[in-house]
């Protein structure tokens, strides 16, 4: 009746099950954790496609690690890193390396402020699904959303866009030439982010579909 009763007002079901199902992963979750959402397992198998052999890639937010740990899962070649502000998002996304058994760097930090600097100009792909809410679009939230899951997770300033405005510019940085830079955004994200990627100086910005062909996806190759 407990569970009933969290239900009823709002939690997550996940929250109360403690798992959430991503790609071929079942993954411990818990409030301080965004739930893992099925168009973001289109942004993670993208990665994956990208990803040359033996390539390093850098999941920016990783949250409780569902693109992360999918992408050592599904290339154990690669070397993945997850970085993520939050504590409490950072313990489960530990926890879940730790029961899967899955070889992935974590580092708690600010964007990239964290990793390892040799890797500057070195990595083949950023992934990141960033919080891309506008504070314009908080009503609209369900309440599963707005009331349960973590606020870092959701919103972002600048009509949604600051953080992920952030992870592009900075990504310039520690990308190989020819490495790509892929992001889940807001519908109604896709003209502004293609226009941005192009005045940053990414080339062939893309704008992919989720699987219910919504542009959810945003993907662009730099030229160093
Ligand atoms: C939309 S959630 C995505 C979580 C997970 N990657 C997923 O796809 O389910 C965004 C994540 O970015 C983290 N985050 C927000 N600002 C950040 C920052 N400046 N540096 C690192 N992580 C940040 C949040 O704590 C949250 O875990």
């Amino acid at each position: 009746m407990d569970l009933v009763r969290r239900r009823a007002a709002g939690a997550p079901l996940q929250y109360l099950t403690g798992l959430a199902g991503f790609r071929y992963l079942e993954l411990q979750i818990g409030p301080g954790a965004l739930v893992p959402r099925p168009e973001t397992e289109s942004l993670a198998g993208r990665a994956i496609e990208v990803l040359p052999p033996r390539g390093t890639v850098i999941d920016v937010g990783t949250g409780a690690g569902p693109i992360a740990l999918s992408i050592a899962h599904e290339r154990p070649d690669a070397r993945v890193i997850g970085t993520e502000i939050s504590e409490q998002a950072m313990q489960w996304a530990r926890k879940n390396r730790g029961q899967l058994g899955l070889d992935v760097e974590l580092i708690l930090c600010d964007l990239f402020e964290g990793v390892p600097n040799p890797l500057r100009g070195r990595v083949d792909v950023v992934v990141s699904n960033p919080p891309y809410v506008s504070e314009s679009e908080r009503d609209a939230l369900p309440v599963e959303v707005a009331d349960h899951e973590p606020e870092i997770a959701l919103f972002s300033a600048r009509d949604g866009l600051e953080i992920f405005e952030r992870i592009a510019v900075s990504a310039k940085g520690w990308l190989r030439d020819g490495g790509v830079l892929l992001s889940e955004i807001g519908d109604r994200q896709a003209g502004v982010v293609a226009r941005l990627l192009t005045h940053l100086g990414y080339t062939s910005p893309a704008i992919r579909e989720d699987l219910v062909g919504r542009p959810r996806i945003a993907e662009a190759r730099w030229r160093g």
